[in-house]
């Protein structure tokens, strides 16, 4: 648990850039820009799509569109919250591995091309749409580093992508390319290098045999967000994919499916101490204006140990647990061994808590998610003055 404490007057500055509301969480468009320059500098083969699932909020998409960001969406509803930007549907790619027949057809109608199988029956249900769109297959590799485990309900066993291409080829279904997510939160990219060379050798088989042509490898997301206060170097993460990427023949196209690493920095959580009790063996419980049922269901997810910031005046040093505004006894999460005494009111900030945040929080007793706001884009401000 990373827990920095800090005078009280600073955080009246963070509740200021709230403009005195909280819960809220404050968007920056800088930090999306930033990170998204970053990862496209440590990757210039790949054309990456920012995987909307992991935050939709428009600003944070409007931000991406203007760096001509492409997008990998989940359902038809993804689609739809990106064609009001003008985003075209050849610049998106859906990559739900299990669809409904209605998203589906949805999603096709829409006009996105590119979908993702990973079983036989599914090609059933992509059959009907076999002249309009291409297939990719996803392969199930798993990163023993990331503690979120895709492997496990996504994905094809490696040797038995030749046969489902191949009964894909007799039913009329282009698969094109072949696909990986290693699991989100990745603490090395070994898995994403050795899962990029096996599918350059499926391909190699599959193209040998006849079977099919690939002509993309989506190596996925899994690039970590920074939990830890030790700023990603993402040049040195994606150092092995790049060995990898030497090693791809020059007619295949690479993409990549990033959501934490852009989406977490985004945003900045500003809450407040709304309640406190001292209760069992003098631990003090502190109850926040936001918990797991708003931003932070991360941390029983994904496991995430948020840093926070915690501003008070200092006081006698007690063990102390946080908690949400629920009723639920699982609202609670950052247990600190000896914390100074907080008062009412005191203000909590919460960093790197953009990814799969607000995306996933619900009003559960009645209690709304926190609201955003929006602080400057300097790109902004700079084109204003230009
Ligand atoms: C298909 C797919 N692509 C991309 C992502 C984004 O992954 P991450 O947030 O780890 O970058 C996910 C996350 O669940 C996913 O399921």
């Amino acid at each position: 648990m990373l827990t920095t404490i800090r005078p009280r007057s600073e955080g009246d500055l963070w509740l200021a850039q709230a403009g005195g509301i909280s819960p809220a969480l404050l968007f920056n468009p800088n930090r999306v820009r930033e990170t998204w320059r970053a990862l496209q500098r440590a990757l210039p083969q790949v054309t990456l799509y920012y995987a909307v699932k992991s935050n939709p909020y428009h600003s944070l998409l409007a931000t991406l569109v203007d760096e001509g960001a492409a997008f990998d969406v989940a359902s038809a509803p993804e689609i739809q919250a990106l064609l009001p930007f003008g985003v075209p549907t050849n610049r998106m790619i859906h990559t739900h591995p299990i669809k409904t027949e209605h998203d589906l057809a949805t999603s096709v109608q829409l006009g996105v091309t590119s979908f993702v199988v990973d079983n036989l029956d599914e090609l059933w249900k992509v059959a009907p749409y076999r002249h309009d769109i291409t297939i990719m297959l996803r392969l199930a590799f798993v990163a023993p580093d990331a503690p979120i485990d895709l492997s496990r309900k996504f994905g094809a066993q490696p040797e038995d992508a030749l046969h489902i291409m191949s009964v894909a080829k007799q039913m009329g279904i282009t698969v094109d390319g072949l696909c990986f997510h290693v699991g989100s939160q990745a603490q090395s990219a070994e898995t994403h290098r050795i899962a990029l060379l096996k599918c350059i050798e499926i391909a190699r088989d599959a193209k040998n045999q006849g079977i099919a042509d690939i002509e993309r490898i989506d190596i996925g997301g899994g690039f970590p967000a920074n939990y830890s206060n030790r700023p990603v170097d993402f040049d040195t993460f994606c150092a092995p994919i790049r060995e990898a990427i030497a090693e791809v023949p020059d007619h295949i196209r690479l993409m990549a499916e990033p959501g934490r690493a852009i989406s977490a920095p985004s945003m900045t959580l500003v809450s407040r101490v709304i309640g406190r009790s001292k209760r069992q063996d003098d631990t003090w419980w502190y109850y926040l204006d936001d918990g797991v049922y708003g931003a932070q269901s991360g941390r029983i997810f994904d496991h995430i140990n948020y840093p926070m910031t915690v501003f008070t005046e200092g006081g006698e040093l007690t063990p102390a647990v946080f908690a949400g505004p629920t009723c639920d006894s699982v609202d609670r999460f950052g247990d600190q061994e000896s914390l100074p005494e907080l008062s009412l009111g005191d203000v909590i900030v919460i960093h790197e808590i953009g990814a799969y945040s607000i995306a996933t929080a619900c009003h559960f007793n009645g209690v709304a998610p926190p609201v955003i706001i929006d602080l400057e884009d300097t790109s902004e401000v700079q084109r204003r003055q230009a």
